[in-house]
């Protein structure tokens, strides 16, 4: 039977494992946080991730599936695959700490004919890099007696069961036999295997977020002109985009999370061209001061003693994950403006106060995450107050809409 180890219990890792584990692989979890293997022991998810929980209650039921702290424990698995967290350093430079350190732990206890996958996003040469680290480091020949693969994940968070049986597989080994050794693997899944190189794979990924990196910027970027024309942002988009064929902007919100935030700074590090990405970074960086200044214009150019009902905290819309959500920084400058600040995120239960107390005598409510919980929102704004929801998911079809433009939309 095929074993894995995974490296990183974390969003990535664990639905992965766990996915492995369903198929029949035999599958070792390795993680550092003693939080998340005491969740797994007692059979619980750490986190939501869409049909997660049956998995791991069935992976529980039927065997196949242990975890522990100690890499050294995995030494029996015949393929090792890296699921760490890369973020960037705030020099624009990719972090590599977490999986240098869990190359040195793997070190004393890689064989001849081990197989070693890259599945965290990495800046282009991070695989050739991790290739030569462990031939300097352990003698090995990679492509003849070890294999090292980049194996990018491409899934959206809450789509992960589906996706990993649907999106095409791409693997860019270091040399021939790595690729063989990557896709042995990950066939188990039975999607497309594309093959292609290390870099190109490495390129792949990171691209696809670039991608939608910087086609939400041009939105966000539309939305914060219109204001300064006195136009209307989703009319602007409605008018690019009715029946041309060539049309497709995107509508605006506020954009980040842990992968769109830092992904976009491994191309940067060595880029031709920089600046250009840096620039797409910055228009979604400035989305929350942008709010809270056309919030205070529009409260009398003050926000001292207000109170703003900040609703939702998380990066993404039905999900729990706080990771470099723009929320955060959207209530530290609300609070720098000495308003008084309620947050409600029904994702988020531990930081939230109930909705009813977080909307009563609200001067402001702001729809920071898209949240399908809020496209009701409108009729229970308090009158008087300014309803700021740049996604337009309470459907009042304005950025700032104070209520009785909410009762004019019918929301
Ligand atoms: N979250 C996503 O939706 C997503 C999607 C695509 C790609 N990615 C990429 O996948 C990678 C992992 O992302 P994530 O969201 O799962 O990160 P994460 O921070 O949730 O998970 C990483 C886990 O690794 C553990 N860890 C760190 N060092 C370790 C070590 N030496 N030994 C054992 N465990 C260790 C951490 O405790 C953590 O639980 C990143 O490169 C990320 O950019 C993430």
């Amino acid at each position: 039977m095929t074993s894995v180890a995974v490296i990183g219990l974390g969003r990535v890792g664990l639905p992965l494992a766990l996915s492995f584990a369903d198929r029949g692989v035999e599958v070792i979890g390795v993680e550092r946080d003693a939080s998340v293997l005491r969740s797994l022991e007692a059979g619980r998810m750490p986190f939501q991730e869409t049909g997660t929980q049956e998995l791991l209650d069935r992976v529980l039921a039927n065997g196949g599936f242990r975890s522990t702290e100690r890499a050294p424990d995995a030494a029996e698995a015949d393929h090792f695959v890296l699921t760490l967290g890369t973020p960037a350093l705030v020099h624009l430079e990719i972090d590599v700490s977490q999986i240098r350190s869990a190359l040195d732990d793997l070190l004393p206890v890689l064989r001849p004919g081990h197989s070693l996958v890259l599945r965290s996003t990495v800046a282009p040469g991070t695989t050739e890099w991790v290739a030569g680290y462990l031939e300097q480091r352990g003698g090995f020949t990679v492509g003849e007696d070890l294999f090292v693969s980049h194996v990018p994940e491409r899934i959206a968070e809450n789509h992960f069961l589906d996706e990993i049986a649907s999106l095409p597989t791409i693997v860019g080994g270091v040399g021939e036999g790595s690729s063989e050794h990557a896709a042995s693997l990950f066939e188990v899944f039975g999607t497309e295997i594309v093959h292609t190189t290390p870099a190109q794979a490495e390129l792949a990924k990171i691209w696809t977020n670039i991608l939608r990196y910087a086609q939400f910027a041009l939105p966000n970027l539309l939305m914060m002109e219109c204001e300064q024309y006195g136009a209307n942002v989703f009319d602007v988009v409605e008018l690019i985009n009715h029946d041309y064929p060539r049309g497709g902007m995107k509508a605006p919100g506020l954009t980040a999370g842990t992968c769109l935030r830092k992904d976009f700074a491994f191309s940067e590090e060595r880029s031709r061209a920089p600046g250009m990405l840096l620039a797409v970074s910055r228009v979604h960086e400035s989305v929350p001061l942008f709010l809270v200044e056309g919030l205070k214009e529009r409260l009398g150019g003050s926000l001292r003693d207000r109170k703003v009902a900040v609703l939702g905290l998380t990066f993404k819309r039905d999900s729990d994950d706080l990771r470099d959500s723009l929320s955060g920084k959207l209530i530290r400058l609300l609070e720098r403006e000495l308003a008084h600040v309620a947050r409600h995120d029904p994702h988020v239960p531990e930081l939230s106060e109930p909705l009813d107390s977080a909307l009563s005598e609200a001067d402001a409510v702001v729809i920071a995450t898209n949240h399908s919980d809020f496209e009701d929102l409108g009729a229970r704004v308090p009158g008087g107050a300014v309803l700021v929801d740049p996604w337009n998911v309470a459907g009042s079809g304005q950025v700032f809409a104070t209520a009785a433009e909410l009762v004019r939309a019918g929301t």
